[in-house]
């Protein structure tokens, strides 16, 4: 992970979408005299960002709640009293798919406007079969609409809501019986994540979930170790997660488990700085050889901000990672989060043309010079589509 590939006056040439060729300026081949030329001179060029967990499909806010917290209240306490998760549900099943389409466009633009060319998005603010499809059709629609490309998630399991206080199975039945079979019939997701944690899903309940979706082919993830320690990253490994999202309370055996899985570890130190938790153990993971990816976790309730480069910076000061290391979780490993490391994530002949320009000497003042965006320029698929 600390270990980048520099190319000092590197180019890259892209046709059609796909990396082409890559090497010093001095070496270019000649390039037809009909090709858009980019000057990055004095400047980096990345692979585009990666935000492989975000929960960008929402109506409403909730800086109720922040200040509910900044005055003493906790997370878990403002969501057993009908806040968190089920007060944006409350809104999401009010809005119609236009509603959602318009903030949840402007999310994105300023996602791409923090070089951020790949988006995952989960559901799980509608929580019944018609509102968890038309929030899976914002997120498909505004894919076809681009120029971002999007990763769908099905998230069924975040939280049970109001109408199944009493009647938490019949909530899990309809997850599992109902909801499942039709979204995986649908093609409108990719992944099912569940919210693994204590008030939210337990392990067996999320097990039972993750085991249904593989056998629709979705291909999971899991909320693990977030709030408390509940073994979450164990049950990731043993279902061979594509990843395991959060793992602030994460366990040495859970890091263990995981060092033997092929499932990649995401931090969200976003979510720890704005709810004020310890954050993940990213060293000692990292030391463990974990493959770690970095995200958002944009959501209304305990992380409401696009700004990818800032949570890569916290992920320095708070959790020691070096520069290095946060370019890799957010570009490659985040790649491999969303199962698409074959074709995104690095600048390598093949892939495709995601590339970011920024207006920094040295690609450590991306995340030194924080809270700010660098980015000039960005291109997906070989196209300029962002441009400030
Ligand atoms: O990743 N943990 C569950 N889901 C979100 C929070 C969602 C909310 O509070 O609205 C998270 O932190
Ligand atoms: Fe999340």
């Amino acid at each position: 992970m600390g270990r980048l590939d520099l190319v000092s006056d590197g180019a890259v040439i892209s046709r059609n979408g796909i990396i082409e060729w890559l090497g010093r300026t001095s070496d270019l081949p000649p390039i037809p005299s009909n090709a858009e030329v980019l000057d990055a001179t004095g400047q980096v060029v990345l692979p585009g960002f990666i935000d492989s967990h975000t929960h960008l499909v929402f109506a409403g806010s909730r800086e109720n709640e922040f200040e509910e917290r900044l005055r003493g209240k906790s997370y878990q306490e403002i969501a057993a009293g009908g806040g968190g998760i089920n007060a944006t549900v409350q809104q999401v099943r009010q809005a119609s798919k236009h509603e959602l389409m318009e903030p949840t466009r402007r999310r994105l633009q300023r996602l791409l406007s923090f070089g951020v060319t790949t988006v995952e998005i989960k559901s799980g603010y509608g929580l019944t079969m018609a509102d968890e499809l038309k929030c899976l059709e914002v997120i498909a629609e505004l894919n076809r609409e681009g120029p971002w490309e999007l990763v769908p998630t099905f998230l069924g399991a975040h939280a049970v809501p109001p109408e199944y206080r009493d009647n938490r199975g019949g909530y899990l039945r309809l997850v599992l019986d109902e909801m499942l079979p039709e979204i995986a019939r649908s093609g409108l997701a990719e992944f099912c994540d569940v919210f693994c944690d204590q008030g939210a899903f337990t392990i067996e309940e999320s097990q039972r979930i993750l085991q249904r979706a593989g056998e629709l082919r979705l291909r999971g993830k899991i909320h693990a170790d977030e709030l408390s320690p509940t073994g979450g990253a164990d049950l990731a490994a043993r279902m061979g997660a594509v990843s395991a999202d959060h793992l602030l309370g994460i366990s040495d055996t859970g890091i263990e488990a995981l060092a033997q899985s092929e499932t990649v570890a995401t931090l969200l130190p976003g979510t720890a700085f704005f709810l004020g938790l310890n954050y993940a153990p990213a060293r000692k993971m990292i030391e463990a050889g974990l493959p770690i990816a970095l995200a958002s976790d944009c959501n209304p309730g305990t992380c409401p901000t696009e700004n990818l480069p800032l949570i890569g910076s916290l992920a320095c000061t708070q959790m020691k990672m070096l520069p290095a290391e946060v370019i890799s979780a957010l570009t490659l490993n985040a790649a491999a989060a969303v199962g698409r490391s074959d074709r995104l994530g690095s600048i390598e002949v093949g892939k495709q043309a995601d590339l970011i320009i920024c207006n920094v000497p040295d690609y450590r003042q991306l995340f030194y010079h924080f809270g700010v965006s660098h980015v000039r320029r960005v291109i997906k698929r070989g196209r300029v589509v962002y441009a400030a």
